[in-house]
């Protein structure tokens, strides 16, 4: 309440980056998950996190929106300090758009009721306002003939693009992805990523963390590279997934690329599996 930057537009806050980290550390116990992160992104942008398992991906995104409190470190969402002991991360949050890779929908609400109880209880908007955006927002993913429908009467796909439209009808500045498609079939997974690429091409600000390569070539404005709770290198795509200056980076997209390589790779550290698959 008393720290008028939370306001939107409020003074300054429009040049400052959508996200700003820097020195972040986050550690569960004794173990360091992330071990000082800087890093930014800017309005309209779009920034693909990639990495192996357990580099810190998810625990970097929980930490943007405070579901982790950081053990270090700073944490700015346009222009408001989340790590500020004060901050009304409630407010905070509200501008934030999160998709994880569980859909997380309410089984017992259509697909329509899925996205107006949150504008509803949240936003406080009316039922017909609330259905009159969340129906344009189920059109914009696809499934403008799909409200009536029950989660458990849609594929995985569906239901994910269910949730990139709540996450739409909350009028989000900016996005967060962690995995969006991985709990998909093939076949589901275009779909997700055609939705994600239109926010994309509309300027959605979004720092999304995946493993499809071709997507973060393709839409990314930036690549993040981490490992064991570091960046280990950004930059473009064409830098990052084109032409890596990490062994570790190449190490990584070697695994990911080849996915017989992979079997072996995923579940084995950086070791022999990783240098099995060196080219
Ligand atoms: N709540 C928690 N308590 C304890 N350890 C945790 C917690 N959350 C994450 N970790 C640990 O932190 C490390 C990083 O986890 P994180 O989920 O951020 O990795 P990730 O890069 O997202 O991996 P993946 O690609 O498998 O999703 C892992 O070793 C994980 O076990
Ligand atoms: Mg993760």
């Amino acid at each position: 309440m008393s720290d008028v930057t939370t306001d939107r537009g409020a003074g300054g806050a429009e040049d400052a980056p959508a996200i700003d980290v820097r020195g972040l550390r986050k550690a569960f116990g004794e173990l360091e998950v992330l071990r000082g992160i800087d890093f930014s992104v800017g309005r309209g942008e779009v920034v693909c996190v990639i990495g192996p398992s357990g580099s810190g991906k998810s625990t970097l995104l929980r930490c943007v929106n405070l579901l982790e409190e950081p053990s270090a470190g700073r944490v700015t969402v346009a222009g408001t300090e989340v790590t500020d002991p004060d901050v009304d991360i409630d407010r905070v949050r509200r501008r934030i758009g999160m998709v994880f890779q569980s859909f997380n929908l309410f089984p017992h609400l259509t697909a329509l009721e899925n996205l107006t109880i949150a504008q509803r209880r949240v936003l406080r908007r009316g039922r017909p306002e609330a259905e009159r955006i969340g129906r344009a927002n189920l059109e914009r993913v696809g499934l403008g003939d799909k409200a009536t429908a029950y989660p458990a009467q849609l594929s995985g796909g569906q239901q994910q693009r269910v949730a990139i439209a709540r996450a739409l009808s909350m009028d989000p500045e900016l996005m967060l992805f962690d995995e969006p498609t991985s709990a998909l079939d093939p076949e589901l997974v275009g779909d997700v990523l055609a939705v994600m690429r239109g926010l994309a091409r509309d300027g959605m600000t979004m720092l999304v963390v995946t493993h499809e390569m071709s997507f973060a070539r393709e839409v990314a404005d930036r690549v993040v590279f981490m490992d064991g709770g570091v960046i280990v290198e950004q930059g473009t795509p064409e830098q990052v997934v084109g032409a890596p200056s990490h062994e570790r980076t190449r190490t990584f997209l070697a695994r990911v690329l080849d996915p017989a390589a992979a079997e072996v790779g995923e579940v084995a550290d950086d070791g022999a599996a990783g240098r099995r698959v060196d080219r």
